[in-house]
């Protein structure tokens, strides 16, 4: 039997839509698997009872089927789905390490990428890594159609997720076909800002670098006290605001002092929209660890 603990992460962070992802040291989901003849699978915990547990529809049943590593698997959640958290993305990494251990299949931290990157491809319809990357690698990752780069970074943040589901099927709908030369080149001035702050664990460079023109806009749209909550972090001392993934978590980086009053401001912000939420003061973190076997 093993057990593994997959961190939450946050994708995008503004300006790296479908590229940029962080590790956050909390929450995280916690995965237990053991051989067995068929694979099932069990999953409690938080939002538990909206996770399929058949194994064709759960995340996980895609990463045992490229693992070719059936199982037992428990799955209990701390990172509640549609949460723009990388819930999915938590359990499809967790498994992946563990399967990959159970079964002595030997691929390494970066190869397990793409095996867990089609766990997600199950909930959102696309097989993206930039969550699964931060999951498995820890840190900040970059991740293109060459593969992910991860940095180790320590950027105190703070992630407010309201009490209401977003899809990232729905999120994704909403994302621009198209944009222009001028904001292309501001997305791109962030973005480089952004990775500078990462390799020098900067949060003022950081939050510089975590808006966009382009994608957050639109998904800003669809929930309810985005700007308000944005505006309230930024004057409880966030150094940058956006929606993490997509959405509705709401994530601050800020510098380690300032995290209980960004989230404090930041869930006075929803409560006065009507919407309920909880804040983790978090950091960036580790990826995926073995707890025991
Ligand atoms: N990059 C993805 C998106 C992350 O924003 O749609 C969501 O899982």
């Amino acid at each position: 039997m093993i057990t593994v603990r997959a961190p939450a992460t946050s994708a995008n962070l503004g300006s790296g839509f479908d590229v940029f992802g962080v590790a956050l040291s909390r929450p995280a989901d916690v995965i237990t698997v053991e051989r067995a003849e068929e694979t099932t699978i069990e999953v409690t915990g938080a939002g538990a009872q909206y996770i399929p547990e058949d194994p064709e529809k759960n995340t996980v049943g895609a990463v045992v089927e490229e693992l070719d590593a059936p199982a037992r698997i428990h799955i209990d959640k701390g990172v509640r789905p549609s949460s723009g958290l990388g819930s999915s993305a938590a359990s499809a990494a967790g498994a992946a390490v563990a399967l990959n251990r159970l079964y002595d299949r030997g691929l390494t931290r970066s190869e397990l990428v793409s095996v867990a990157a089609e766990g997600e491809a199950v909930v959102s319809g696309v097989a993206h890594s930039d969550n699964v990357a931060p999951a498995l690698l820890g840190g900040f990752t970059v991740t293109t159609a060459d593969g992910t780069r991860a940095v180790s970074a320590d950027i105190p943040l703070v992630v407010c997720l309201p009490d209401v589901a977003l899809s990232t099927r729905d999120a994704r709908r909403v994302v621009p076909e198209t944009a222009s030369m001028e904001d292309l080149v501001a997305t791109v001035g962030n973005a480089a800002t952004l990775s500078v702050g990462m390799c020098r664990s900067d949060p003022d460079l950081v939050g510089a670098g975590m808006s966009d023109p382009v994608v957050t806009p639109e998904r800003a749209r669809l929930i309810t006290g985005y700007d308000a909550v944005h505006d309230a972090a930024f004057e409880a001392g966030a150094t940058g605001v956006t929606v993490s993934g997509a959405g509705p978590s709401v994530v601050a980086a800020c510098h380690g002092g300032e995290r209980r009053p960004v989230a404090s401001a930041m869930l006075d912000a929803f409560a006065d929209a009507g919407i309920d939420a909880r804040a983790y003061q978090t950091r960036i973190g580790e990826g995926a660890i073995v707890l025991d076997e």
